[in-house]
């Protein structure tokens, strides 16, 4: 009951968050000119990538990496982005999945979704559809889709378990994992922990990225692939006993025989 409880209030405060950065468009975790600006995709992804893009999408990135190009997208191919925010990483999938794909975007924040919501209609794009959720609860079908992405979303979950179980679940056998995340090495002390405004800046809810992979082996995924790993002192704001955080990119595979 007490453990229900802390899931609704960790919720409860990055919804509040993200709801008030998607109606001003401030930033999530550092100065203004870091993540939550356009100058945050143009780092991320590379002016050629968001060359086109609304800059009402450009304007509200919010992420820590570039799960697309670690997704390697094909034409046809299905997508779930895991927090999907103004939807950055869902315009940039479209475009690689074409007519004949179709991208998913979900996000539990309301004010977040009515930003993407728009920025479809003002794009004119119509392989993509926003639905409100949470990620540890999914609202998308069972072996459904090809490719699950997220950026910088899973540290913000207070049920991590739940999450890697659920993209799992919705992922066809052979379906792949692409993820963009704050992970630590070492833990948190249990008081820093505690400190939900930190959480919700992508900071005290990031696990030891050993313990990360562990949950998605325990979900089922194989070839687990951290991919590349920085420092993230640059984007989160660190405090003096606090653990490394990076920005770590992480890949999976759902394997096509599953274990009864
Ligand atoms: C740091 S922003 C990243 C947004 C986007 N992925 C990007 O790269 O710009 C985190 C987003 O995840 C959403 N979010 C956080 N926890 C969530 C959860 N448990 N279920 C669904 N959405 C969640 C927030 O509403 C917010 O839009």
């Amino acid at each position: 009951m007490a453990e229900a409880i802390e899931l609704t209030l960790i919720h409860e405060v990055v919804q509040g968050r993200y709801g008030a950065i998607a109606l001003n468009h401030g930033s999530c975790c550092g100065p203004e000119e870091g993540c939550g600006s356009s100058s945050n995709a143009l780092v991320l992804y590379g002016e050629e990538s968001i060359a086109g893009l609304p800059v009402d999408v450009t304007g509200l990135s919010l992420g820590c990496g570039d799960p697309v190009t670690i997704a390697s997208l094909k034409p046809g191919e299905h997508v779930l982005d895991l927090g999907s925010g103004g939807g950055i990483d869902c315009f940039l999938a479209a475009r690689q999945v074409g007519v004949e794909g179709h991208v998913i975007g979900v996000d539990m924040t309301p004010a977040m979704l009515a930003q993407a919501r728009a920025n479809i209609e003002n794009d004119g794009v119509a392989n993509i559809e926003f639905r409100q959720g949470q990620i540890e609860a999914l609202p998308v079908a069972d072996n459904s889709v090809d490719v699950v992405m997220s950026n910088c979303v899973i540290n913000l979950s207070p049920d991590k378990p739940a999450v890697f179980r659920e993209a799992f679940r919705v992922l066809r056998p052979g379906g792949r994992l692409a993820v963009s995340d704050i992970v630590t090495e070492g833990g948190f002390s249990p008081e820093l922990r505690a400190d939900l405004s930190c959480w919700a800046e992508c900071v005290t809810g990031a696990i030891d990225v050993d313990d990360y992979m562990e949950l998605m082996r325990q979900a089922g995924f194989v070839e687990i692939v951290v991919a590349d790993k920085r420092s993230a002192a640059e984007i989160v704001p660190v405090q003096p006993g606090m653990p490394q955080l990076y920005s770590a990119r992480i890949t999976a595979v759902k394997p096509f025989l599953c274990p009864a």
